[in-house]
Order: structure tokens, then C-alpha cells, then sequence
């Protein structure tokens, strides 16, 4: 008996001529494995390709839910941001379709796990130390990392086995979808000064096409999670699935980000991410409320760690554990509803509320009814500018007396 590989397929063209070049170059079985976190159309098409391509077995799985409750939302609650743009979207799916790619191959006893990266982007990154913490006994196997071919070459050979090869192949772009983003490369893209087509982007509206009326939404938080919409309760994935659209529809969540691949290349990013920006924005905004300003400054130190550690595929670590303990430990009072407005493009904040909120009106306010001690200022001023002070005495004024003098 050939020995078995699990390979995770998308349906597409590299990892549908995996499924022959595994066999030819490795002789080996091939068990496809389709995971929808959000990015797929036809998922009983794709599993039936599988098999038609040569695959000996073929699954698919529905693991929205655990992607967003497992890998979205806590980073939900971290903010996190790569590089300030990029809300992760293909890096937090990556970890748990390496999860489950080494649950299907524990239980068909495979001896190697697949995957359709090239030697190039960050994703084989993701997937192989990935694969190697969580079962290091697993061989991993990047056909298209190893095989050397070309796209041209890849379509030929696709066609020499006849591997149906997708009409979308003529497409110039390589695209990533999932329900917490979608990224467009290559093609024009590669051009950083060209400004990208429209036709590259499918899940926001043009700015000309977006509505003349804004919409005004409102997202309730739980413990730092979103968990409403509009007042009405939503499981995540549906949460964020109706953001997507709404958003989306008036333009917003569109990125265009030069980024530091962690294989030193730079490249440049198209993103569309109407429900995490949004949902983003919401949070930092309720954090704001409700987080003390020692709170905020610290997260923003444990978030961009957090951050570069999920985009550089270090998702199963200790440390991603600690800081992640951390954030949860943050989010205890992050309840409450925040309220913005959607128009031509932009997402604004307009309207805060948390039962938890440390805003004080009586503090804040200049009307009547203040209640803040105005008299402890010159006190705490005195105190707080002392350093300033004696080291302007002392340092320079000495120095400017000598400048003067010359
Ligand atoms: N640059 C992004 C990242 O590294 C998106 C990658 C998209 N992956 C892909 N295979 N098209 O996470």
C-alpha cells in the first residue's frame, strides 16, 4: 500500500495538480481536504474535483464558527494590526486549517500533510511551523514550492492530466478569502505607484456607487466580543457575515498596504475588510470608554507583538498563550454599544455607551455641577514639572549663558 497524504485543497489550479504530481513525484495516495472559513463558493463541487483529479479521498468541513470564535475574536480583542493595516485575515485562518489538516491525518493514518504555498509568502510559514509544533511526526510536503513550474508550465501540465483547469486561472490576480477578509496580489499590483482597478476589489463599493445617505449601526460588546448588531443578538459568523455587506456597501474596508513579508520581501497588498475594520474601530473605540489610560498604553506594547506573532505563524506558542491570557484578563469590563456611521468610504464613530464607562460627566464637564478639585492642580503642576525644571536650570541655562557670552 502507497502511503497517504493529507493535502489541503482549495479546488484551484495549483492544488488540484498537486493531487497528480503528489502521486507521480511521491507516489502517493492523496486524501483532499477542503476547510470553508469563510472564502468558498461550492464546496460540494470542490470535494467532488478531488476525486475526479485522482484524490482517494475527499473531505470538506464548515469550520466558520471556530474560526471566528477561536482565532477571529481574540484578536478581535487585541486589536490586532499588522504593520498598522492588515487585519490578518489569511494569517489567523492558516493555524487552524493546519489544525485540521493534522486531526484528518492522525485519523487516516497518513504519513505527510500538503499544502499548495510557494517558497515565497508567508503562508507555508504559517502552515509548516504550524504543522511541525502541533505533530512534528508528519512529513510536509509544498508541491508548488518544490516542483519548479511555472504558471505556464502549471497550466500545461494541469491540461496534460486533464485537470480541469478554472476559467478565474486567466485571471492575472492571486486572491485569499475568508469571513474576516479577502487580499488581492499580482497583476498591475505589482506596479506600487498603479492604483488598482476596480475590478479588483468584490466585496466594497466604489465610492461612486456607495449610497448618498449614510447608515448608522450599532455593535454591542460582551467582554471585549461583539455580539450584537442593531440591538438584535447574531452568532459571530452571522455578525460578521451581514458586516461584510453593510459595510461594504459604502466602500468600506478597502486597504492598499506595502507589507513586510516575514521572508523579507516587501510586496504590495490589496485588502477588502469591511467587517473587521469596522468591528475594529468599535472595539478600540469601547476600550477607550472603559479601559483605564495605563490599560491602553500597555495593550498597545502586548498588541503589537501579538500582532507580528500571528502574522509570522507563531499562533501555537506558549507565548501567544500568555499574551493572549493578558488580553482576555483586559477585556473583563469592555462591555457596552458603540455607534457609527457608514458613508462614501469612511467608518466614524459617533456614539459610545458602557455601564462599565469611566468617562465621568461631573469630572469632564465645564457647566455647573463640576466636581473636579481645581485646586489640587497648581500642587500636582508644581511636582510634575519639577524635573523639567531643574534640569533646564542646571543644564541649560548654564549653556545658554556661555553661548551668549561667545
Ligand atoms: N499578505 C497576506 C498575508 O501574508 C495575505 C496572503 C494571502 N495568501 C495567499 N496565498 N494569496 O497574510
Amino acid at each position: 500500500m502507497s502511503d497517504r497524504v493529507v493535502l489541503a485543497y482549495s479546488g484551484g489550479l495549483d492544488t488540484s495538480a498537486a493531487i497528480r504530481w503528489l502521486d507521480e513525484k511521491y507516489n502517493m495516495e492523496v486524501i483532499a481536504v477542503c476547510v470553508d472559513v469563510g472564502g468558498v463558493n461550492d464546496i460540494r463541487a470542490i470535494r467532488e474535483k478531488a476525486i475526479k483529479v485522482g484524490a482517494i479521498r475527499s473531505l470538506s468541513m464548515d469550520a466558520k464558527e471556530v474560526f471566528i470564535n477561536s482565532f477571529v475574536f481574540p484578536a478581535l480583542k487585541a486589536n490586532a494590526i499588522y504593520e498598522g493595516q492588515y487585519p490578518l485575515a489569511t494569517a489567523l485562518a492558516r493555524p487552524l486549517i493546519a489544525q485540521l489538516l493534522v486531526d484528518v491525518a492522525r485519523k487516516e493514518e497518513a504519513t505527510a500533510i500538503a499544502h499548495g504555498c510557494t517558497g515565497k509568502g508567508n503562508d507555508q510559514v504559517r502552515f509548516d511551523v504550524s504543522i511541525m509544533t502541533l505533530a512534528p511526526e508528519f512529513k510536509i510536503i509544498a508541491p508548488a514550492r518544490e516542483w519548479g513550474m511555472t504558471r505556464e508550465e502549471t497550466i500545461a501540465y494541469a491540461r496534460r492530466h486533464d485537470i480541469p483547469v478554472p476559467v478565474t486561472v486567466t485571471s492575472p490576480y492571486s486572491i485569499d478569502e475568508n469571513l474576516w477578509g479577502r487580499s488581492i496580489e499580482c497583476g498591475m499590483l505589482e506596479d506600487p505607484w498603479v492604483e488598482p482597478a476596480e475590478e479588483v476589489f468584490a466585496w466594497t463599493k466604489s465610492i461612486s456607487d456607495t449610497p448618498d445617505e449614510p447608515s448608522y449601526i450599532e455593535i454591542g460588546f460582551e467582554k471585549g466580543i461583539s455580539v450584537s448588531l442593531n440591538g438584535q443578538k447574531l452568532d459571530g459568523v452571522s455578525l460578521v457575515q451581514q458586516l461584510n455587506k453593510l459595510a461594504g456597501e459604502h466602500g468600506v474596508g478597502r486597504i492598499d498596504h506595502i507589507e513586510n513579508r516575514l521572508v523579507g520581501i516587501k510586496s504590495r497588498e490589496i485588502y477588502e475588510a469591511p467587517a473587521a475594520t469596522v468591528l475594529l474601530k468599535a472595539h478600540q473605540a469601547l476600550e477607550a470608554l472603559t479601559l483605564s489610560k495605563h490599560q491602553l498604553r500597555f495593550k498597545e506594547k502586548v498588541v503589537s507583538e501579538y500582532s507580528d506573532l500571528i502574522y509570522n505563524g507563531l499562533w501555537f506558542t506558549a507565548l501567544r498563550q500568555d499574551l493572549a491570557a493578558y488580553i482576555d484578563s483586559s477585556q473583563r469590563y469592555v462591555t457596552g454599544v458603540v455607534k457609527i456611521k457608514l458613508f462614501k468610504g469612511n467608518c466614524q464613530i459617533v456614539g459610545r455607551k458602557s455601564p462599565n464607562s469611566l468617562y465621568i460627566h461631573d469630572l469632564a464637564t465645564y457647566d455647573k455641577g463640576d466636581i473636579f478639585d481645581q485646586s489640587a492642580s497648581p500642587g500636582f503642576i508644581h511636582i510634575w514639572g519639577l524635573p523639567s525644571k531643574i534640569q533646564t536650570q542646571v543644564q541649560f541655562s548654564a549653556q545658554l549663558k556661555e553661548e551668549n557670552s561667545a
